[in-house]
């Protein structure tokens, strides 16, 4: 595959306070770039980060088929970059290409693209533990027309931005019961733009409550829980660790996956199944609820201090006292800085 690489001449980098990247502020200075037509994937180029030309009438803008992923390559000791596990981004970004009838990026041009537009970014990973480029590749529907059948063309992009650890202050949650993110057979098993815009508003009437964040209750019973705004959710009740099946309707995450394999390598209790707010609340009422996480790409571990269910206030424990989460966050984070050993060859150095 051949790139042809154009370089800014005028690099953003200068301006950059290492010491203050908040997530998603800051772009670095390329892109790279590939064009769907004629049934194939062509004009592979790596360009200075620039807006696009849309069709005004282009079936992204009208009928939203877009997709995109996140990721984050890190800083090895070594001065080389490493993926973690791109192999899981790669699929979900596939699977969410075919649910929204978008051509599969095939997985070689994907991992030579990632590599690439982060080798020539190398300059951009910020090497603080904890801090990371983020990498966001992207696809979306060009073909200009009305009707509502599958672009027949598609551009494909990935970004990039450095990004320091993103630590949030325990979080409180409400459950939600009238508004819905995503049903079984609908999309939310997908990374599509739509999903995102169709959660805001049950997102700003929690906060306007005071909450950070809600989370999903299944449809139309309102009992079955999904994720936590956009993150799956973890519950340690007791010696045991839960988290909710897929559905459909959940994403499957990334962290989720690293998760469940540390968990079950370390011959700690998972189950992975449906999970009902009433055994939360059974198991808060007993005693039994020793922790809540959300994970997630951009923050790994982010720890829920309180979750309100109706007219029930669950206060959880202190974060100091939280054994799993804070085990499986300096998992991850010492994986990527190279602290802890790479017994599971997760980690993909970029070359
Ligand atoms: C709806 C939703 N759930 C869960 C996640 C967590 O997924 P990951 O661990 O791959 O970042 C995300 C973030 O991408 C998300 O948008």
């Amino acid at each position: 595959m051949d790139i042809k690489i154009t370089r800014t001449q005028n690099s953003k980098l200068k301006n950059i306070d290492f010491n203050n990247i908040p997530f998603g502020k800051y772009t670095s200075d390329h892109m790279f770039v590939m064009d769907y037509a004629d049934r194939q994937w062509g004009n592979f180029r790596i360009i200075p980060y620039q807006g696009f030309m849309l069709d005004p009438q282009s079936k992204a803008l009208q009928y939203c088929q877009c997709i995109f992923e996140g990721m984050k390559a890190t800083m090895g000791a070594d001065g080389i970059p490493r993926l973690l596990r791109p192999n899981l981004n790669i699929d979900r970004f596939n699977l969410s290409a075919e649910r929204m009838c978008m051509p599969e990026v095939p997985y070689d041009i994907f991992l030579q693209a990632l590599k690439a537009i982060i080798a020539l970014e190398i300059n951009w990973i910020p090497k603080a533990e904890g801090s990371a480029l983020y990498v966001r590749p992207t696809m979306f529907a060009t073909e200009s027309s009305l009707a509502v059948t599958p672009s027949d063309t598609y551009t494909f992009y990935i970004y990039t931005g450095p990004v320091q650890p993103y630590f949030t202050t325990p979080i409180k949650l409400v459950t939600e019961q009238k508004l819905i993110r995503a049903v079984p057979g609908g999309t939310g098993e997908a990374k599509t733009g739509g999903n995102y815009a169709g959660s805001l508003m049950a997102s700003q009437l929690a906060k306007q409550k005071g909450f950070d964040q809600i989370i999903w209750l299944e449809s139309p019973e309102f009992h079955k829980i999904q994720e936590a705004g956009m993150m799956n959710l973890f519950f340690v009740i007791g010696d045991t660790v839960l988290t909710p099946k897929l559905t459909g309707a959940v994403l499957n995450g990334t962290t989720r996956n690293y998760f469940i394999d540390i968990l079950k390598e370390k011959n700690i209790k998972v189950e992975i199944r449906d999970i009902y707010i009433d055994e939360i609340l059974e198991a808060y009422k007993k005693g039994n609820l020793k922790e809540v996480f959300g994970s997630g790409t951009a923050a790994v571990v982010s720890h829920i201090s309180e979750i309100t269910h109706d007219n029930t206030q669950m206060v959880l424990p202190p974060v100091e006292k939280r054994i799993i989460s804070n085990m499986l966050y300096n998992e991850i984070n010492g994986l990527r800085a190279g602290r802890i050993e790479d017994k599971r060859n997760w980690l993909v150095p970029v070359s």
